[in-house]
């Protein structure tokens, strides 16, 4: 199996493994950190199983998950979490999912996470579009998938189920062309 180990400036992400699981709770257990996620706050355990699975899914051929550890590399902690999901049907294309643990935010480093994650899909992967959905009033995620360059294609009429009930999703995307002409 090709372990995932890709590095930008300020951020490398990697395959997550058992010993990620407090970090990433601390993502996906936050009340704030999912406040926009189509889930309630998630238990330890809840991430423990997400962990497994991914893990699982990281040996599968081919390959089309990536629940990646976001690595601060001046520190050398976790502060995140990055997911692309190759579709299925269509494996040209990823969706994107990504979340920094709150006390990361408002210092670029979600824009520099955007653009890593495109940077991976598209070099790496070899991907030709990769997108990612968001919440309607998740502004730091907007302009953060903005700023790296996805722009907004419109909008997923009660794409997802929440704790609160049915929620559209705006759709951003990056193209492999565009991207490389940037
Ligand atoms: C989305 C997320 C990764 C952004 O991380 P971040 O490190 O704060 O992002 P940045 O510092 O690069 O900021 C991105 C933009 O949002 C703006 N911003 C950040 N926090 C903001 C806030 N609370 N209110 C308004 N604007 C905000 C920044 O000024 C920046 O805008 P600019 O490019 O015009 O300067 C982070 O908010 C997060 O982890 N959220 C929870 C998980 C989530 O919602 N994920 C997105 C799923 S689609």
């Amino acid at each position: 199996m090709r372990r995932v180990s890709y590095d930008g400036d300020r951020l490398g992400l990697r395959d997550v493994t058992e010993a990620d699981v407090p970090c990433l709770h601390a993502v996906y257990g936050d009340a704030t950190a999912t406040q926009h996620m189509p889930f309630a706050p998630r238990t330890q355990d809840d991430v423990a199983r997400l962990v497994e699975q991914a893990m699982e899914a990281a040996s599968a051929q081919p390959r089309l998950l990536y629940v990646l550890a976001v690595v601060d590399r001046t520190h050398h902690d976790v502060i995140g979490v990055a997911r692309l999901h190759v579709e299925t049907d269509h494996p040209h294309s990823a969706e994107i999912g990504f979340g920094l643990h709150p006390h990361q935010w408002g210092r670029g480093i979600g824009t520099d996470l955007v653009r890593l994650l495109l940077s991976f899909g598209f070099k790496e992967l070899g991907l030709h579009r990769i997108w990612g959905a968001r919440a309607p009033a998740n502004l730091p995620a907007q302009l953060a998938m903005l700023t790296a360059g996805m722009v907004e294609e419109g909008r997923i009429r009660h794409h997802v189920h929440t704790p609160h009930g049915w929620r559209d999703s705006i759709v951003h995307s990056a193209l492999e062309d565009e991207w490389i002409d940037r």
